[in-house]
């Protein structure tokens, strides 16, 4: 008989609400809580958080509650990393699956590396498992190049791109990361930079180590556009010449020069100055060397066209982790430790 794995939602955010529809849509999972921290939800039935008819299960802002509760395992999908929460749970004797990372301990951010040792700690303690999941950092800028190199003959430089169309996928993201700021303002104190560069480099960490090598440092430039005239969307507006595009190229330098660049463009819309010739929302990597390779991922919608699928996939690639990294030996688990394993109830 299939094992079902009873499991806890922490957060209901973009991440927090797809992936409670999947816990209860999918029969290999039970959900038996979930953590809100917005008064509002507390005492909610979570199906009411997430769209969905009634489950009985109530939201809680009780963290003791939580930390006491019977569950396999928590997808901790907070807006903001709490290192100190994930171990209680770990020690508590849940495993934990999250966004928030850590990926991989690289050696170019050293909080990788202690928030992965105080993790590594209290796994051994509560004889648990921790896996950082999410699409990128995740899934597109490691676990894909690293199939890709499978298929590989030589390798030269691994590119991975990101393009997020935030007009036609508008979220609280977009004031955060500083679109309708001034373009000399946000060069000057960039909203994603240098931080981001030290969260993705823990993918670049886990390919280009599992290829053999070490990255010596990471290289970043920022290229902006401006938007053409206002533009508005729910939530707020960015005006006309303010920051309406924001390409980042983030670069590993292994041997001197490249060998990993995560290309980035995050924009509103079209009507941006340059008007970046990037594609569709969506990731692609490729691989220059022998052979030369391109791989994409994109979503899309009932008419074949382009849609943004970067939240919906962290939520079902951590969901979709859960069994494997609760049936792993207690540790952190990365994609190198989990290698390949088939998602129970995905068949239905
Ligand atoms: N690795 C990746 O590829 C990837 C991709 C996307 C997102 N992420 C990360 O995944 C996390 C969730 O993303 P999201 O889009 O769901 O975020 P979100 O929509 O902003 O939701 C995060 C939720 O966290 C709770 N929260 C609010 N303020 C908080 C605070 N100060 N401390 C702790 N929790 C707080 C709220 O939960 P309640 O509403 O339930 O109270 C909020 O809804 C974020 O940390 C994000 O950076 C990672």
């Amino acid at each position: 008989m299939q094992r079902i794995y009873r499991v806890v939602q922490w957060a209901t955010g973009n991440v927090g609400k797809v992936s409670i529809r999947q816990f209860v849509e999918n029969p290999a999972f039970e959900v038996v809580g979930v953590l809100v921290t917005n008064p509002d939800k507390v005492g909610k039935d979570v199906g009411e958080l997430a769209g969905l008819p009634p489950t009985g299960v109530i939201a809680t802002n009780n963290v003791e509650e939580i930390i006491a509760a019977d569950a396999d395992c928590v997808h901790f999908a907070a807006a903001a990393e709490d290192i100190d929460i994930v171990c209680r749970l770990l020690r508590s004797g849940k495993n934990v699956v999250s966004p928030l990372g850590p990926f991989y301990p690289s050696n170019q951010y050293p909080h990788s590396i202690e928030a992965s040792e105080a993790i590594a700690a209290a796994c051994r303690d509560g004889g648990t498992s921790f896996h950082g999941s999410g699409i990128h950092p995740g899934f597109a800028g490691d676990l894909l190049p690293l199939v890709m190199a499978r298929a590989a003959g030589r390798i030269d430089h691994i590119h991975v791109t990101e393009v997020v169309d935030f007009a036609a996928n508008p979220s609280s993201y977009i004031p955060f990361m500083g679109f309708g700021r001034e373009p000399e303002d946000l060069l000057a104190n960039p909203a994603r930079s240098p931080e981001a560069a030290l969260m993705f480099s823990q993918s670049m960490a886990m390919v280009i180590e599992a290829l053999g090598k070490r990255i010596e440092r990471i290289e970043t430039s920022l290229e902006l556009a401006t938007a053409r005239e206002d533009i508005a969307y729910p939530g707020g507006v960015v005006a006309g010449g303010t920051v309406g595009g924001q390409h980042y190229e983030w670069r590993a330098i292994v041997d001197g020069k490249p060998l990993m660049t995560f290309h980035c463009f995050w924009k509103m819309g079209g009507r941006i100055d340059p008007a970046w010739d990037c594609g569709a929302s969506g990731y692609s990597v490729r691989i220059e060397g022998d052979p030369a390779l391109l791989m994409t991922l994109s979503g899309v919608d009932d008419h074949g066209k382009p849609q943004y699928p970067g939240l919906s996939l962290t939520a079902l690639l951590g969901v979709n982790a859960i069994p494997a990294v609760c049936n792993a030996a207690p540790g952190i688990v990365t994609h190198r430790e989990l290698g390949l394993f088939a998602p129970p109830g995905l068949l239905r």
